[in-house]
């Protein structure tokens, strides 16, 4: 075993290509990138490996169309999925990802029993909930990557609209991840100060809104495809937690059972990264509408589980 960590990114579509991308710049250990398309996550990563003379960063980078060489790897990162095409329902995109995710997730289990999975493919809390039942991983172990995103396009708009540092804005998101995403502004501060004591009632509305649809405003945009640079950061940042075990609060996607009134289902709360996966749920109260809120959000997040009967 070498002294570097090892990491799998598994589909090197627009989200895994550039997840790889940002774990090769921080130099969080060697990358294994896989896919079922021939010849690209080898021309990926061999392009990647490329960059590193003149970047300066010191990893391998592996492209692989098998699960070779993914061995003993510390984390998985699971981008795989297809996107959604003419004449195809959600529920045909949701099993269709749901078979996905079952096969790339027998595949890691079997050579790496020890790693810690981060979904990132969508229908993302029901992909983790997939991605749990077909590992038998312990909970601690399968997680999903959502919240950051969210909130990270949340402080985005909060920043601008505050015309501050990103650096000074933290933003809370609870829920799954979808157009029932529960953003909460009175645990969402500048500088320590709650953003309810420094804008309107109007300006944070629209800017819940924005986030709520910050995945939609994207693929309206791009129309080819969807958002990639922030989502891969994210699950780039809850990787970095885990490898350097920074014990670091991240709302992520985690298995419920009991918290917040929910039991088993993947849904979105604060979560501490750490060496371990996920190392305690943070739970906080909820005002009645909050709360409400937040079942709705899960509601949705089961409707899908039950269509796929897991
Ligand atoms: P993409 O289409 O660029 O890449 C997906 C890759 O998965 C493709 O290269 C494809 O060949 C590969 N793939 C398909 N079946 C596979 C299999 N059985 N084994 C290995 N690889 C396989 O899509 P993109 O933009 O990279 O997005 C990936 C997934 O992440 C999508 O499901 C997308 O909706 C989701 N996503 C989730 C976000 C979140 O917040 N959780 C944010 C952004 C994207
Ligand atoms: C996003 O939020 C598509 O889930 C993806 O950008």
């Amino acid at each position: 075993m070498g002294a570097r960590n090892k990491i799998t990114v598994v589909g090197a579509g627009n989200v895994g290509a550039t997840a790889a991308h940002w774990l090769a710049a921080k130099e969080l250990g060697d990358v294994v990138l896989v896919d079922v398309v021939e010849g690209v996550p080898q021309g990926k990563a061999l392009d990647l490996a490329q960059a590193a003379p003149i970047e300066g960063f010191d990893v391998r980078l592996v492209g692989t169309n098998t699960y070779d060489g993914t061995e003993n790897s510390d984390v998985v990162i699971i981008t795989a999925g297809l996107a959604r095409k003419p004449g195809m329902s959600r529920d045909d995109l949701l099993k269709k990802n749901a078979e996905i995710v079952t096969q790339v997730v027998n595949e890691v289990v079997r050579r790496s029993p020890e790693a810690i999975l981060i979904v990132v493919s969508n229908p993302l809390d029901a992909m983790c909930q997939v991605a749990f039942r077909r590992s038998g991983f312990p909970k601690h172990r399968v997680i999903g990557m959502a919240g950051v995103l969210d909130s990270a396009r949340m402080r985005c708009f909060l920043a601008e609209a505050l015309n501050v540092s990103v650096e000074n804005v933290t933003a809370f998101v609870l829920g799954g991840h979808g157009d029932t995403m529960v953003p909460l502004p009175r645990f969402s501060t500048c500088a320590g100060i709650p953003i309810t004591e420094l804008l309107s009632k109007d300006q944070i509305d629209a800017i819940v809104k924005r986030t709520a649809g910050g995945g939609a405003e994207i693929v309206s945009l791009l129309k080819t495809g969807s958002a990639y640079y922030a989502p891969s950061a994210a699950a780039v940042e809850m990787t970095e937690a885990i490898l350097k075990d920074k014990k670091k609060i991240l709302p992520c996607a985690a298995y419920l059972e009991g918290e917040y009134g929910i039991n088993g289902l993947y849904v979105g709360v604060p979560c501490k990264l750490g060496a371990r996966g996920l190392e305690q749920i943070i739970e906080i109260n909820l005002t009645a509408e909050e709360r409400i809120a937040l079942q709705k959000s899960a509601a949705s997040v089961q409707e899908l589980i039950n269509v796929l009967g897991i």
